[in-house]
């Protein structure tokens, strides 16, 4: 197995569009190249629901075999767990659960594999970046100063780190006018691009030509 270039996504700030737009850009980086996607959030997984994957994956030799969707390997929680059993795992599980996803899943070969992250600047967080060797984080914020203020949490974290952050993402989820964009000040870090709100994206849709995920798709293949 070997996987090119790993790249994750991810904000201290909850219910940003880390996992929308993870998804998102991995159905456009697709259409070009073998992608693959973890979801690392253990207490909130939802890669499985936005893929709509019913079935369990299979266990080969130990080891977690991803399910295909759109032609994306996705390895979840959320399709290993019953979608009624909530984990209430403390640290320590949780980063274990964690680190058997990253270990033990067989991933075939892939040019990128894109990590779903979950809010915070916590144990999920020490535990990817321990196991594997992330060489991209993109951060994804929304043009308001609570989400600004959390991102510039997450770069301090990401420095501390050492982790290379390729840019950011800017999720315009309330459609606000360019004049009311003003939040967003983040030093030295580039701009990928931007969403702005979609009812294709509200209501995930894996066959939605996102334009403006093709876009940032196409800036990332140029950069990496
Ligand atoms: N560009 C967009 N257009 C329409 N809806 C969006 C967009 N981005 C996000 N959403 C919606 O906003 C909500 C939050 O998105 P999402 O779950 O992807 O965020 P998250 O950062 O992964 O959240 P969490 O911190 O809980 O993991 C979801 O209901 C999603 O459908
Ligand atoms: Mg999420």
């Amino acid at each position: 197995m070997s996987i090119k270039k790993i790249i994750a996504f991810g904000s201290a700030k909850g219910g940003v569009g880390k996992s929308s737009i993870t998804a998102s850009i991995g159905i456009s980086l697709s259409k070009n190249n073998k992608v693959g996607i973890l979801d690392a959030d253990i207490y909130g997984p939802n890669q499985d629901i936005l893929f709509d994957i019913q079935e369990k994956p299979k266990f080969e030799n130990k080891s977690i075999k991803p399910i295909k969707k759109n032609n994306i390997d996705i390895v979840s929680m959320g399709s290993i767990l019953d979608d009624d059993k909530a984990a209430t795992w403390r640290g320590p599980m949780l980063s274990s659960a964690l680190r058997q996803l990253i270990n033990s899943t067989a991933w075939e070969d892939l040019d990128y594999l894109l990590i779903d992250m979950p809010p915070g600047t916590g144990d999920a967080y020490l535990t990817l970046f321990k196991e594997l060797n992330v060489d991209y984080f993109i951060l994804i914020a929304i043009n308001n100063i609570l989400s600004s203020s959390d991102s510039l949490r997450t770069i301090s974290m990401l420095n501390k780190l050492n982790v290379n952050i390729l840019g950011y993402i800017e999720n315009n989820i309330f459609n606000n006018k360019k004049e009311e964009l003003n939040f967003i000040k983040f030093n030295g870090i580039d701009k990928l691009g931007s969403f702005s709100f979609h009812k294709k994206i509200f209501n995930f849709d894996p066959d939605y030509n996102c334009d403006e995920s093709n876009n940032i798709a196409k800036k990332i293949e140029k950069i990496i």
